[in-house]
């Protein structure tokens, strides 16, 4: 019997959070495998398993424990997929709003760079968005109105990772969540809010089944391709000129798009994960 280990969070007491692994245990078990969850700590370093669901997104950890068993996610495309950045830069070439990074600081005295509030106004202009590199749930993500909002929240920002990004006004308070799996599109639906530019599900925006079209599709399965996900989930904006690439969570929840299209998220990622450990071995996923 294969043994598995579901890492989360040392500190989370979030519902989503620990349904999340609660699901997949279940899902495990019904395929024969022996699945344990447990928390980050310097313990889970030496805990002897299979294989490991690292539902954290702490890349430390995720490296050292990869030198020890395969890790669903891999650590890189958790590290990557952590911070919004990078993700922008590693998909390089494919559809994204057009994008400008901060500037490291290592000096809080210092005002901030007035070539990199110049170069982001005149690029991007008004509204734009500013997104710290590591969050989720929309709660690091700002629209920024004009030039005062602007030199404000480059302010407020210096010393934390961020980037300033074009609106895309046609999508505003609504996106396109996707989840692939074991390379292939799984499920999607439209979010939309009313109240919020953000759609993001946790500040009310609501989910709808979605028909994915082959553009859609194609893009998604060549990101999680790109970034070697086994399973993710991708945010994409409607634009005039097509679909374009929002952010890629490697960890996504998928209570909600679950409930709302039907599909069991939780067990085509496990047969994915199973059949993956056991063609890597020369055998037939179990029936
Ligand atoms: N460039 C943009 N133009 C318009 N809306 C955006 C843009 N970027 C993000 N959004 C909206 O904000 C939401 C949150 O942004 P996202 O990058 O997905 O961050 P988070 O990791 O917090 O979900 C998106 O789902 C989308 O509705
Ligand atoms: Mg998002």
């Amino acid at each position: 019997m294969k043994h598995a280990i579901i890492l989360i969070n040392a500190y989370t007491q979030s519902e989503h959070e620990l349904n999340q692994p609660l699901r997949l245990k279940g899902e495990l078990e019904r395929l024969g495998v022996q699945a344990e969850i447990i928390r980050n700590s310097p313990a889970a370093l030496r805990v002897e398993a299979d294989f490991c669901i690292f539902l954290d997104k702490d890349k430390y950890t995720a490296q050292a424990l990869e030198g020890r068993m395969r890790l669903f996610n891999c650590a890189k495309a958790i590290e990557i997929c952590d911070d919004k950045m990078l993700t922008h830069l590693a998909l390089s070439g494919l559809p994204m709003p057009e994008t400008i990074s901060s500037l490291l600081c290592y000096t809080p005295s210092s005002p901030v760079s007035k070539e990199l509030i110049e170069e982001v106004e005149a690029r991007l202009r008004f509204p734009l968005v500013v997104k710290e590199n590591h969050g989720s749930l929309g709660k690091q993500v700002y629209l920024v109105k004009n030039r005062g909002e602007l030199e404000k929240i480059a302010e407020q920002l210096k010393g934390v990772p961020h980037l300033y990004q074009k609106y895309v006004a046609e999508s505003s308070g609504c996106d396109l969540r996707v989840i692939v799996v074991g390379g292939k599109v799984v499920a999607a639906m439209k979010r939309t809010s009313d109240s919020d530019f953000r759609s993001n599900a946790a500040l009310g925006g609501r989910g709808e089944p979605f028909a994915i079209d082959g553009t859609a599709r194609a893009l998604c399965e060549e990101i999680a391709a790109r970034l070697s996900l086994d399973y993710c989930g991708i945010d994409l904006l409607f634009s005039e000129k097509g679909y374009l690439i929002c952010e890629v969570n490697s960890n996504a929840f998928f209570g909600t798009i679950e409930q709302v299209t039907g599909v069991n998220v939780a067990r085509a990622y496990a047969e994915h994960i199973v059949s993956s450990v056991c063609s890597a071995e020369g055998r037939n996923l179990p029936r």
